[in-house]
């Protein structure tokens, strides 16, 4: 079975049991934030782009609230993609109800239908996307393949660093210690769990198992680069965005970054 299969479903069940309270603030915050839903480091790049006509999009949109809040900046339509069915459910209910032209649409990423090809001006991947794809050339040739030529593909998201520290409730994790290093870098073979989704659900459960994939920052930067892209830009951060290594933040070492990147 692909291992998408399962993690379409540990996704959807993670969805249904949500935390108490969790999606709930999106009407509030949509009207009361100049760019809800979107880190720091995001907006502060995005003050140098034009939205105007715009037509933007998000691969793993989730519940569609992140780009609900960039479709503050005055894109003309936002669409937002991700497996999980009863999210984008969620997500088109709730853009109706706003009134957003905003369209969600259930797929895994890589089979994103040919007729969004050269349909969009800029693409967002945000925190903790990346790591559900086990093979990223596939995953950026979709992007590619979307973006219209000049288009640009956003993405801020954990550093590939982390990958190499335990996180709690991991065997290999210790506590008085959470800067010691427990993977490799460069470890190929998948993480395998079943203790829930925690920024979404608040605790451990027992989950739908899930299977997620560490990846090196050449494998990220060949991925865009062998796709037909150029990197217009790369910062490098030393705190989490993450919520898993908080207390990693601050110390010198690389865990979240910013790209930009323009389809030629
Ligand atoms: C951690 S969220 C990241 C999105 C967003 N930054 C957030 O915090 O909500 C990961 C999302 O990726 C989606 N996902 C996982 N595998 C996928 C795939 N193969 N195709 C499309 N979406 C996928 C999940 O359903 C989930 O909504």
């Amino acid at each position: 079975m692909d291992y998408t299969v399962n993690n379409k479903e540990a996704w959807e069940e993670a969805f249904n049991k949500h935390k108490e309270g969790w999606g709930d603030d999106i009407n509030s915050r949509l009207a009361n934030e100049n760019l809800p839903f979107i880190e720091e480091v995001l907006a502060e790049e995005l003050t140098r782009y034009d939205f105007k006509a715009k037509a933007i999009a998000q691969f793993c949109c989730n519940n569609g609230r992140e780009l609900m809040g960039l479709m503050k900046l005055g894109a003309s339509s936002g669409t937002g993609f991700d497996i999980a069915e009863n999210m984008i459910a969620f997500a088109n209910k709730k853009a109706g109800e706003l009134e957003l032209n905003c369209n969600f649409i259930a797929t895994d990423i890589r089979d994103i239908k040919e007729s969004y090809n050269n349909s969009f001006d800029y693409i967002f991947i945000t925190i903790g996307a990346l790591a559900w794809f086990r093979d990223l050339k596939v995953f950026f040739e979709k992007v590619a393949a979307c973006l219209k030529p000049q288009g640009l593909l956003f993405i801020h998201e954990m550093h590939p660093v982390t990958g190499m520290f335990g996180v709690y409730g991991e065997e290999n994790f210790d506590e008085s210690m959470p800067e010691k290093v427990v993977n490799s870098y460069f470890k190929e073979e998948p993480w395998i769990e079943n203790n829930g989704m925690g920024y979404m659900c608040g605790k451990d459960y027992e989950s739908k198992t899930f299977y997620s994939y560490s990846h090196t920052l050449s494998d990220i930067l060949n991925g865009i680069i062998q796709n037909g892209m150029n990197i217009t830009k790369l910062k490098e951060f030393d705190y989490d965005i993450s919520e898993s290594f908080q207390e990693l933040s601050n110390k010198g070492i690389p865990l979240s970054f910013l790209l930009v990147s323009q389809k030629k």
